[in-house]
């Protein structure tokens, strides 16, 4: 399966009781909306979005790219086996389309990727990738023996957050490792930017369209937003429709403009 180029994200989901139903609603939005890809993680409320999102896909599990990550501290060679497994429970599969290191930690990445590997052999993984690296570390990563696998960098990128533009991400494309932008509305902390309203006004789209049609717009780039409502699912999926042109790119520039040097990779 090709990594889809959207995807519906999952953090802080099936943390409240309360919202469930709401949430479980909005997933299968999604998926019927074609945004196939689901992004969680076995930190996300200690499983309990990885449980959450197993039971929004239940009878629709062929039709769901499922995303997945190891958290750093477990990620040993034997670490990884145990957690994915975990995780395939809480998932309710017998495997996930991509599965990811958080971000480094202590365990050499070597024995990441030979638990990968294993992973891989026993069919419970399609392909693996990594988290919050930075271009020092992804240099490291691609030193070690089979490293080239790597079918993604999951990073946080979103109009106020451009600093990968100087240095992370030309790199990335030069060696085809796509890049997956997460929080790219930003948790909604840029949705009120002036400047951002004004360009959305004038497309006849929401500050949240325009700011997912900016990450989308870029080739080897996928958007992971996260939507708690079927409402806010409909909405973001149009950004998919949406082509902002060079006035509103130079608009956005202004406002949120690019890095001028290297700068440490920012996380959330
Ligand atoms: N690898 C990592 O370290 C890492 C770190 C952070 C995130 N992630 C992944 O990336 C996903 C997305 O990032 P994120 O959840 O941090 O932030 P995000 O997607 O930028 O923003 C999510 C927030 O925006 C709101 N929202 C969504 N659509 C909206 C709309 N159309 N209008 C107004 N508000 C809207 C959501 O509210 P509602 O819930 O009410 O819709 C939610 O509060 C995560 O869920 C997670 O899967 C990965």
């Amino acid at each position: 399966m090709k990594l889809p180029r959207y995807g519906q994200g999952t953090w802080n989901m099936g943390d409240e009781r309360s919202r469930r139903a709401e949430e479980l609603a909005a997933l299968r939005e999604g998926i019927a909306l074609g945004l196939a890809l689901i992004d969680t993680a076995e930190m996300y409320g200690d499983g309990r979005s990885e449980s959450l999102v197993g039971e929004a896909i239940a009878g629709m599990r062929d039709e769901v790219y499922l995303v997945t990550k190891v958290l750093p501290s477990n990620a040993s060679r034997k670490g990884v086996a145990r957690s994915c497994e975990a995780s395939l429970k809480r998932l309710g599969t017998d495997r996930v389309e991509l599965y990811l290191l958080h971000w480094s930690g202590s365990h050499p990445l070597e024995e990441t990727v030979r638990g990968f590997e294993d992973l891989l052999a026993a069919g419970k993984i399609r392909s693996w990738g990594v988290s919050n690296l930075d271009l020092p570390e992804m240099k490291q990563l691609l030193r070690v023996s089979g490293a080239s696998a790597c079918a993604t960098n999951q990073v946080l990128y979103n109009l106020s957050r451009r600093g990968i533009e100087f240095d992370l991400l030309p790199w990335s494309r030069k060696r085809r490792v796509p890049i997956m932008a997460y929080s790219p509305i930003e948790q909604g902390r840029i949705l009120g930017n002036t400047v951002l309203e004004q360009v959305a006004r004038r497309f006849g789209a929401t500050p949240a369209q325009v700011a997912l049609a900016w990450v989308l717009r870029q080739e080897g780039l996928v958007a992971i937003p996260k939507a708690g409502t079927v409402a806010h699912v409909r909405e973001n999926r149009k950004a998919l429709q949406l082509r902002l042109d060079a006035q509103a790119l130079a608009e956005l520039d202004k406002a949120f403009p690019p890095p001028r040097g290297p700068g440490p990779l920012e996380m959330i």
